[in-house]
């Protein structure tokens, strides 16, 4: 029998749970093969192609054919942020104190259900006083070949790969491998005919906090602002970057006024402050680049009329359903999370009766015992 919470937003109206500003305190990187390195070299630096609020008209196809594209077919568990993790404990020769650790995808996946109606599935397991969430990477496979099925029908003629490049098209426009003072001008002009590649990764690792449970999280940043300060822990300027269909209709302000939540909650888990989003055409060029403040998103919707979405709602059905996950895995094994698509609740039953499944690599688990 599965136990259920409710998603129904009206349950969660009223002031928000508190949440604590996510901490960086460990990062990692994937290079351009995507073999893990426990650095930062894979950051990147904001620096967009043209100076703002001027008129542009760049075609972020350009470049498709030679998209070196990231192979997801293979399940990559959460193995780089346990690897991650044990390295930082391994310096603080104490384990975190995450109540539960995950990828940020996962969480917005979480915070974002109350108003938005598709369907996930997770695999959890329980692990000194630990839960870790997985994706369940065949549901994941199979949802995103129905989609792209559905969008080649829906669209028309852009094929729904060449969609998707557009986005980290964009980002490879707008970033410098090195801040500026230290990058050839040859490659700040030249980076309409950069190889994208997607392979490429600086992924931040966080401790944050939503009512009662206390998280680690870890997910892809976009790019740096400025500098990363010298402080563990301070503030890091990042920046997200987006990009989206022009606005020309009310119509499309409503669409891109939902878009905004899923923008928001992504930014918000990991405590990056600014999001960057590039407009583009209906078939890829893009013409205008505008910065947002992150924190001002929730307010914007709050005196928006008919607004889709509520971040306080977010953020108190997020406490709500991670303190009764906490009570609801009480057990050993692997359990499933599971949002049936426009369902009103979340079902959380368990698949395997002992193990861990592959969610937690024996390497992890070795370490976690001689702490
Ligand atoms: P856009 O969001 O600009 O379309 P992110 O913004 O999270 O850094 O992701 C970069 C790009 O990856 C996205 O750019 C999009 O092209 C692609 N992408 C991310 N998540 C996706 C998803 N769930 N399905 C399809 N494409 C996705
Ligand atoms: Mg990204
Ligand atoms: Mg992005």
């Amino acid at each position: 029998m599965a136990a259920t919470f409710s998603v129904d937003p009206h349950r969660y109206v009223g002031r928000s749970e508190p949440f604590k500003r996510p901490k960086e305190f460990a990062s990692f990187s994937y290079d351009k093969d995507h073999k893990f390195h426990l650095n930062d070299s894979s950051i990147k630096w904001y620096y967009p192609p043209h100076p703002l609020n001027q008129p542009l008209y760049i075609d972020l196809s350009k470049g498709f054919s030679s998209f070196v594209k990231h192979d997801d077919s293979q399940d990559e568990h959460l193995d780089s942020l346990l690897k991650t993790i044990a390295h930082h404990e391994s310096e603080t020769k104490s384990p975190i104190d995450a109540n539960i650790v995950t990828w940020r995808g996962m969480m917005t996946k979480i915070m974002a259900a109350p108003f938005d109606d598709d369907g996930f599935e997770m695999n959890a397991t329980s692990y000194r006083g630990t839960i870790f969430i997985e994706e369940n990477h065949a549901f994941k496979v199979k949802r995103n070949a129905e989609q792209n099925a559905n969008q080649s029908r829906r669209r028309g003629p852009i094929p729904p790969e060449v969609m998707q490049f557009w986005g980290y098209k964009f980002e490879t426009l707008c970033t410098l491998p090195r801040p500026w003072g230290e990058t050839s001008r040859d490659y700040i002009e030249g980076r309409e005919d950069e190889i994208v590649n997607n392979n490429e990764q600086y992924c931040s690792v966080v401790r944050t906090g939503i009512g009662k449970t206390i998280l680690c999280l870890g997910g892809e940043v976009d790019a740096l602002w400025d500098s990363k300060p010298r402080q563990k822990g301070a503030p890091i300027n990042w920046v997200e970057l987006k990009t989206s269909a022009e606005i020309r209709s009310a119509n499309d302000q409503f669409f891109f006024n939902k878009k905004l939540m899923k923008f928001w909650i992504q930014s918000f888990l990991l405590g990056v402050p600014k999001i960057i989003v590039g407009f583009r055409t209906r078939d890829g060029f893009l013409t205008k680049i505008e910065e947002m403040e992150t924190m001002s998103i929730p307010n914007k919707m709050k005196s928006t009329p008919n607004a889709p979405w509520d971040g306080d709602v977010c953020i108190n059905f997020a406490a709500g359903f991670l303190e009764w996950l906490r009570q609801t895995i009480n057990d050993d094994g692997v359990w499933r999370i599971r949002r049936l698509p426009k369902s009103y609740e979340i079902e959380v039953f368990r698949i395997e009766e002992a193990g861990h499944g592959e969610i937690i690599t024996d390497e992890f688990m070795n370490w976690r015992i001689k702490l």
